[in-house]
């Protein structure tokens, strides 16, 4: 088992290069299924999450080489009707490999889909829009298993709005005969670097990026080379980091379209953001943190996955500041592991009241899942003495060498194996 040892008080400083987003290529690998001969994608991060949705499509018979930021991947000979016990179920996004099978081969069973607990993560979305396109879906004996004679464009409206449906709903579109149109669909910006990769394969889909895309059915789709837009949510979690530290940090290779909610409140908590260019921003904090505010909501709101590094950036900003999460119901479970470290946070349903406090102290605390694991590795950057987070496997899962990248800003930072 890892474990991080932070000591805090270290102000972040220098520069650091953001890498290609993990929720695009969770979506952007198993999508080359749909594609004949061979792919390239580049811009991707070395991650768990990466590195085991190489090792599944490989197993189900893929030829995958992933090298530094490279995937060259052929999927022809990939296998998809068959009972794929797969490591699939490890991971919340291996549901793409189903939209995708569905799309080519009109078939797919793939294991019900893991990730982080965040409360309950229905899929009746995805399966409604299976089912519209005339997929029959049966689940037993936690798998997943899509049949259909022919999938035909249809329209299909998603009363929640839902970044998984969307992507897997345009995945089994993208060749049904026929016009789809989704409706009330999610815009983050892994959707349409999703529906430009499928496009520049041979794809007709628009409005990507809006609340309406519509996909016309084509007969096949041929082998890209693409490049995986930037993490935004990683590019929020090093300002963030940067803002907690008091540092002075120059975040390159990033999308600052992306950004604009999360450095609308960054400024709002009184840190300096200095847009240097489309790519690159500079965040400094010469002043003391301000409460806010802040309200997850689906993209271009806040995103939900900065509301835990954020949470931990506020626990020392003056007054009160409340985080309201609308997006999932469980994703607060950082916030007892930060009263460990003497923050002052309560949780009433989808609400936290952070009252600031003056400093947070060093404590043996518990990765609860990947962002809340962020957060408690910048709640240590801040804190006075020693933090131990353990559960760092979650954090691998979608950060790119985060022991390196913080050492090399000045952190005080090591990665321990210990015994369970
Ligand atoms: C994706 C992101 C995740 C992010 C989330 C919201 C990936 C790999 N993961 O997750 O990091 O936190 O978007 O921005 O891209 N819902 C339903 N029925 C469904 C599907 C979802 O009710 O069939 C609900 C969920 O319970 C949740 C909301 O819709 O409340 C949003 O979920 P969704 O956008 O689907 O999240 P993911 O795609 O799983």
């Amino acid at each position: 088992m890892e474990q991080l040892v932070i000591k805090g008080g270290n102000k972040l400083k220098g520069e650091v290069r953001i890498c290609g987003a993990k929720n695009s290529a969770v979506a952007l690998i198993p999508a080359t299924i749909l594609f004949d001969g061979d792919s390239t994608i580049s811009n991707l991060p070395q991650i768990s999450d990466t590195k085991l949705l190489a090792s599944i499509l490989s197993e189900m018979g893929a030829k995958v080489d992933f090298k530094d930021d490279k995937m060259r991947i052929n999927t022809d000979n990939i296998a998809h009707g068959t009972e794929n016990e797969l490591k699939a179920g490890k991971i919340r996004a291996s549901y793409y490999l189903a939209g995708a099978l569905l799309g080519k081969y009109k078939e797919a069973v793939i294991p019900l889909p893991g990730g982080c607990n965040l409360g309950t993560r229905p899929i009746d979305l995805h399966i409604k829009g299976f089912e519209k396109l005339g997929a029959q879906v049966e689940i037993s004996h936690g798998m997943l298993k899509l049949k259909a004679k022919k999938l035909v464009g249809t329209k299909i409206y998603l009363d929640v709005v839902s970044v998984g449906a969307t992507i897997n709903i345009m995945l089994a579109a993208v060749m049904a005969e026929g016009t789809t149109t989704i409706e009330n669909a999610a815009k983050e910006p892994h959707i349409v670097d999703v529906a430009n990769m499928l496009n520049e394969a041979g794809a007709n889909i628009s409005g990507q990026g809006t609340d309406i895309i519509t996909i016309h059915g084509v007969k096949s789709l041929h082998g890209v080379k693409h490049k995986t837009i930037p993490d935004q949510i990683e590019t929020g979690t090093y300002m963030i980091a940067a803002a907690a530290t008091g540092g002075d940090v120059k975040i390159k290779n990033i999308c600052l379209e992306h950004m604009a909610s999360v450095i609308e409140k960054l400024r709002d908590a009184n840190v300096q953001v200095d847009v240097l260019d489309e790519e690159t921003v500079r965040v400094t904090r010469k002043k003391p943190l301000l409460g806010i505010s802040v309200k997850t909501l689906p993209h271009p709101g806040f995103p939900t996955d900065l509301q835990s590094p954020m949470g931990a950036l506020l626990t020392v900003a003056s007054g009160t500041s409340m985080i309201t999460e609308s997006i999932w119901e469980n994703r607060f479970k950082y916030t007892d592991e930060l009263n460990k470290m003497g923050s002052e946070i309560t949780v009433t349903d989808r609400t936290a009241q952070i009252k600031g406090v003056t400093k947070i102290t060093g404590a043996r605390v518990k990765a609860p899942d990947l962002r809340g694991g962020v957060a408690l590795v910048i709640a240590g950057l801040m804190a006075q003495g020693t933090t131990i987070v353990s559960g760092v496997e979650h954090v691998n899962r979608g950060y790119e060498d985060i022991e390196g990248k913080l050492k090399s800003l000045g952190a005080d930072i090591r990665l321990e194996e210990v015994d369970e």
